[in-house]
């Protein structure tokens, strides 16, 4: 099954999809953290109360040169949770990725702007990839036909990295990305409501709701 993610941080937002959806885990990137204000001590606890201790949380490191990507990395992985380290796809992202994946860590490969960096990124193991599909389309580019054109390229060439598509702004490029058969998505909690959100739902549900009363008045429906 797909796995879902939430790319927040936003403990009742997080609480509230969990209720209807099956959330695997939650994306976090630096600048999430950053606008929250919160750091992993306060915020891995925080989470496993929610999603319980099986949620997968993906985490990024911010250190700048490969070597210390993986001595932060060996840190991160050593904390007592599920945690996938996010590591950006460039030159030394993909050196650092590399090492880590010999000491066999869980690695999503980020800041994915083109089918060719993630291909890259799927050369260099890591477990995922995440293309950022609305910044590549604010660019001006195509996110969903990078994202087809990477699960493509994936399939061709029998490699098992999958991909996490991020940076959503609508639901339509979610639907999208979807056809594209990827095993992974990870949602802003604003376009995950609109996805229940088109307009006629709640008439419909609300025509229901006089029409039985008028009939039945307080009787359920096995009354
Ligand atoms: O983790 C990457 C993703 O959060 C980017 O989303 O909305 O900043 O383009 P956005």
């Amino acid at each position: 099954m797909l796995e879902l993610y939430l790319d927040s941080v936003d403990l009742a937002q997080i609480a509230r999809f969990n209720r209807c959806l099956p959330i695997k885990g939650i994306t976090t990137n630096p600048s999430i953290l950053a606008a929250a204000g919160v750091g992993l001590p306060e915020l891995l606890p925080a989470l496993t109360e929610i999603l319980g201790a099986n949620a997968r949380i993906h985490v990024q490191v911010v250190s700048q040169s490969a070597e210390e990507m993986l001595a932060e990395a060996e840190r991160i992985a050593a904390l007592p949770y599920d945690l996938v380290i996010k590591v950006p796809a460039t030159e030394t992202g993909l050196t650092a990725i590399r090492a880590m994946k010999a000491e066999n860590l869980t690695v999503l490969a980020t800041a994915i702007y083109s089918a060719h960096q993630g291909f890259l990124a799927a050369l260099s193991g890591a477990d995922y990839l995440a293309p950022y599909v609305n910044r590549i389309d604010t660019m001006g580019g195509d996110g969903v036909a990078v994202v087809a054109d990477l699960q493509l390229l994936l399939d061709r060439q029998g490699l098992g990295s999958k991909i996490l598509p991020a940076s959503f702004k609508n639901t339509q490029q979610v639907l999208d990305v979807l056809k594209s058969g990827v095993a992974a998505l990870t949602l802003p909690v604003d376009v995950a409501a609109q996805m229940f959100a088109h307009p006629a739902v709640q008439p419909a549900v609300d025509k229901f709701t006089q029409d039985w009363q008028r009939a039945f008045g307080d009787k359920l429906a096995y009354e």
